[in-house]
């Protein structure tokens, strides 16, 4: 049997070095026993071991970050677990990435509790001052409780944040003294009896003053906070009486509320949409139509959207596209069917022989209609009254182009264009009638095709979607040539 103790400092690259040669001197895991800090007398006494011929052992990376936290963890037997964890990568290369493995995910598990107890050290210590103004340098103390051994591991972080001062960050198993620039460490010690600091009321009163009951949630402050810590920290002395008053505090919030709607609700309120407003004479031509749109304060869609969004194609173009309102993609760029439905629609069409190109392709509604969701915005039908304000615009593109077929995708464009609001997916792939007498074939919307979450669903909506184009393509053929 061989004893390997560890020291309390330095403990990581010992540890390193001493596995490694356990390894190379072919030592299996149950004949170590591994001791940290002063051991305590064992039957066994530590031994020399013999360098075998174990040759080099490539370790993978994600072992080494594993190790390098795992080794402060609480746990007595984690060196021995390591070290073991060590010995089968040498039979078992492969292991790192096994998620079944119950040791592996222990450790990882411990790794993450360690990793846990290093921010909570960096977020919850609070260091007093001691000797004010005696010496150059201002000199601070601390005392902390961790959970693991991570005052060594921790340090550089300290330094590096508070390098203009002295200070001393004291633990019950180890103390970390910082002065002129240099780190060193001592034994732990019990809680030292530390000065009030000047600051802490101050600091006390902040937290009081960001405390927002409105957003309380006890369950996760004390996830975030845990009480263990509350102890050294000033402010959690205010933390009962800010949760025991915040019901209080937001009833008080909610009274004294400004009455004055947002400088957001002003711009809503301020372009209330003038209902039907004619425009001044009517566009005689597509290009004066898409001028014309710009303006266009029909329904109040056009408050929120970027740009009105006109049909596109040849004034004189044989089929008509119709969708159902732009999009985030297409009410940026101010283009119809521009994103992934009209990517969708593209291939599709071209495959079922329809060159969008030689389509003029538009929306049964100009402006994207939307609901934002932190920095997104998403995407809302129309209602019907947002539909028949803006059917004017599309009964003017239909007059101007006069197709010869027009292809209504999705429910919202075969109501607007035949004013029959019966179910699409009954009338797919059928020519109707509209009123002036123009053919129209109804299909599917792409959109809906690119929410079919099942992968064949989807194969065959889109197989369906390619029998309705060819059919537009060879009533097109066999109408106009
Ligand atoms: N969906 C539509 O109906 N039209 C577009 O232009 C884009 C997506």
């Amino acid at each position: 049997m061989v004893q390997v103790i560890l020291p309390e400092i330095g403990t990581w690259e010992t540890w390193r070095t001493k596995a490694r040669g356990l390894l190379l001197a072919a030592i299996p895991p149950e004949e170590v026993f591994w001791s940290f800090g002063t051991a305590a007398p064992t039957l066994f006494a530590e031994e020399e071991y013999e360098s075998g011929s174990g040759g080099a052992f490539a370790v993978p990376k994600s072992f080494l970050t594993l190790a390098k936290t795992v080794v402060w963890h609480a746990d007595p037997e984690r060196f021995a677990q390591l070290y073991t964890l060590l010995w089968r990568l040498r039979q078992t290369p492969g292991l790192m990435a096994d998620r079944g493995d119950a040791a592996l995910a222990r450790l990882w598990s411990m790794e993450k509790s360690v990793r846990r107890d290093m921010h909570k050290m960096r977020a919850f210590l609070r260091f007093r001052e001691v000797d004010h103004g005696v010496r150059d340098r201002r000199r601070f103390s601390a005392w902390f409780e961790p959970s693991h051994h991570i005052l060594e591991p921790n340090a550089a972080f300290f330094a590096r944040r508070f390098g203009d001062m002295d200070w001393l960050i004291a633990t019950p198993t180890l103390s970390a003294r910082f002065e002129n620039g240099e780190i060193s460490f001592e034994p732990g010690q019990a809680k030292p009896g530390l000065p009030e600091d000047r600051t802490e009321e101050l600091w006390t009163t902040y937290y009081k003053n960001i405390f927002n009951p409105a957003r309380l949630k006890v369950k996760a402050m004390a996830a975030e906070m845990p009480k263990k810590y509350w102890k050294n920290l000033p402010e959690a002395a205010a933390i009962p009486e800010l949760i025991a008053s915040a019901q209080q505090r937001v009833v008080e919030m909610q009274e004294t509320a400004p009455t004055k709607p947002p400088l957001r609700a002003d711009r809503i309120l301020s372009c209330l949409p003038k209902r039907n407003a004619p425009v001044t004479g009517t566009p005689a031509t597509i290009p004066q139509l898409s001028l014309a749109l710009r303006d266009c304060q029909r329904c109040p869609l056009h408050c929120a959207a970027t740009q009105a969004v006109p049909g596109e194609g040849p004034s004189n173009a044989d089929v008509m596209i119709v969708g159902e309102q732009p999009g985030d993609r297409e009410d940026l760029e101010g283009r119809p069917f521009v994103g992934p439905a009209g990517q969708l629609l593209d291939r599709i069409a071209r495959e079922a022989g329809l060159d969008r190109n030689n389509a003029f392709v538009t929306n049964a509604v100009k402006h994207f209609k939307f609901r934002p969701r932190g920095k997104r915005r998403i995407h809302q039908h129309p209602n019907a009254s947002e539909v028949q304000s803006c059917k004017w615009w599309l009964d003017l593109e239909r007059e101007l182009v006069r197709p010869k077929l027009i292809l209504a995708m999705g429910g919202t464009a075969a109501g607007a264009v035949t004013g029959e609001a019966k179910n699409v997916m009954a009338r797919r792939g059928q020519f109707e009638v509209a009123a002036d007498g123009t053919p129209v074939l109804v299909t599917v919307h792409p959109s809906y095709l690119l929410r079919v979450p099942d992968a064949a669903a989807r194969r065959d909506g889109e197989g369906n979607f390619r029998a309705d184009l060819a059919k537009a393509t060879a009533f097109l053929r066999q109408t106009c040539g």
